[in-house]
């Protein structure tokens, strides 16, 4: 079999990287919908997540995202294949109406296989909390930085991306058997390894087979039409929908009233650091700027666990198998601040998820007249507090949890 197009058939190098562009889509379709489909029970915060769910979806999502980048890889030989490369010509060129149609959808495969690979990967580059490419090339992507809503308009992208494929790929499917079944002509077997049209003679360019632009410019007004229909039906969603839960903790009068200051926290989710915060504490502090060692004050830290902001797995992190704010809205962090020979610490007491444990946080202290500016960090085991004990597997989602705290503080004339 010759291994260049004539225009009167394929050669065998567009016969393989066709077939094997088509194994690779009708396996990855299927894959990204059952994938998608347990993401969503995970999210599901009525449903009881397991580990061996999470693993799962991993699992598929891994190999859904790394088959797609190798279509995209594909995509790009037979691409630059097909442009070397003489086109074979439509059979019935006078038949012009089937000829658009037919060659609108290549072009809108094409595309396809560019645009929703890159819309995927470009989702998941900015995704925190994501299953990897099995690759050793990085998760990220360059000029993508990790944000929720580049995330979200790139999901809702990929997501409509994926439905003109799926739609301009029946039709193609739909045509080829028509042509077979119907027809009765060579258009399948010219396609086929070995088929009949093989021994066709190698042919000149057939008259009349001028390249035009109507079918790239038709394909264009699909993909736009697509977008503007998914912008009506409310697909790419609007930030100012997003409202943050209800998570108002009552004032407190403080020593020292924070001013601004953010409560951190970093797990490792499949290898890959996710980080997150809480949107809404409280903190009432006592502190006298001594420098004789001893107890100098005090502090209390109330945090609403429902405001944690933790990317795509937001939803996840305060459910039932984690940290169930549901069950227990509030965290209390409490202690005696004390100074010691080396520096300020606070050992006192953690209440997370119900469980009080010892914790002593070690922090250090800025003042300019009176502001202070607080920086502390420690790592706690959430398996002590009983979070997420059925994802036992520290490779799925590591025990330590990095908490990281920065805030500013102003001391408050009359209240003593
Ligand atoms: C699985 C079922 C599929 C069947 C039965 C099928 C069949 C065919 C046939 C018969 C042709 C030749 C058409 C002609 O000569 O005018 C063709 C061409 C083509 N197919 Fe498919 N195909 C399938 C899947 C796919 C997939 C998954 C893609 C890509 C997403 C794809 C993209 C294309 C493109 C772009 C052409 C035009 C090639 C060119 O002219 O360079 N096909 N297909
Ligand atoms: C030609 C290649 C690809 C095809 C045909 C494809 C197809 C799909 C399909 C059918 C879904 C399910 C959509 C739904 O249920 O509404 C999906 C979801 C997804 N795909 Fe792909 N995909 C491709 C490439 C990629 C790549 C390269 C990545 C990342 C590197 C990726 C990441 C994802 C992610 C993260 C989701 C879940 C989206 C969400 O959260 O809604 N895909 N894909």
């Amino acid at each position: 079999m010759p291994a260049g197009n004539t225009h009167a058939r394929y050669g065998a190098v567009s016969k393989s990287l066709h077939w094997l562009t088509a194994l690779l889509i009708l396996t990855i379709i299927p894959l990204g919908l059952i994938a998608n489909d347990l993401a969503q029970d995970i999210r599901n915060p009525d449903i009881a997540t397991t580990a061996a769910m999470t693993a799962r979806t991993a699992l598929l999502f891994s190999l859904h995202k790394t088959l797609g980048v190798t279509i995209f890889a594909v995509a790009l030989v037979r691409i630059l294949w097909a442009l070397v490369q003489p086109k074979p010509a439509p059979l019935y060129p006078g038949r012009r109406l089937e000829t658009l149609l037919a060659q609108t959808v290549h072009w809108l495969l094409y595309g396809s296989l560019l645009l929703v690979p890159l819309s995927g990967w470009v989702h998941h580059a900015s995704t925190t909390g994501f299953a990897p490419i099995w690759w050793p090339f990085g998760q990220s992507l360059p000029f993508v930085p990790q944000n929720d809503r580049i995330a979200e308009l790139s999901g809702a992208l990929h997501r409509l991306l994926v439905q003109v494929l799926g739609a301009a790929l029946a039709l193609h499917v739909l045509g080829a058997l028509k042509h077979h079944f119907i027809d009765r002509d060579t258009t399948f077997l010219r396609m086929w390894p070995g088929g009949a049209a093989d021994s066709a003679p190698t042919s000149p360019a057939p008259r009349g087979t001028h390249h035009s632009a109507a079918p790239a410019i038709a394909a264009l007004a699909v993909w736009g039409l697509a977008l503007s229909v998914g912008y009506v039906a409310g697909t790419f969603p609007n930030p100012r929908e997003h409202h943050a839960p209800d998570t108002a903790l009552p004032m407190v009068q403080s020593e020292w009233q924070v001013t601004d200051g953010t409560i951190e926290i970093t797990i490792s989710q499949m290898g890959s650091p996710v980080v997150g915060r809480f949107e809404a504490w409280t903190a009432q502090i006592s502190y006298s700027d001594t420098n004789t060692p001893g107890p100098v004050g005090a502090v209390e830290t109330r945090i609403a666990v429902e405001s944690l902001v933790l990317g795509s797995v937001t939803k996840q992190a305060v459910g039932a198998d984690f940290l169930d704010a549901q069950q227990h809205p509030v965290a209390v962090f409490s202690a005696p601040i004390i100074r010691t020979e080396t520096g300020l610490q606070a050992p006192g007491t953690l209440t997370l998820r119900g469980t009080t444990l010892p914790l002593t946080l070690p922090f250090t202290l800025k003042m300019s007249g009176d502001t202070a500016h607080m920086k502390a960090r420690v790592v706690i085991d959430r398996m002590d507090f009983g979070i997420g004990t059925t994802t036992r597997d520290a490779a799925t989602l590591g025990f330590d949890v990095d908490v990281s705290i920065h805030l500013t503080a102003q001391r408050q004339t009359g209240i003593e």
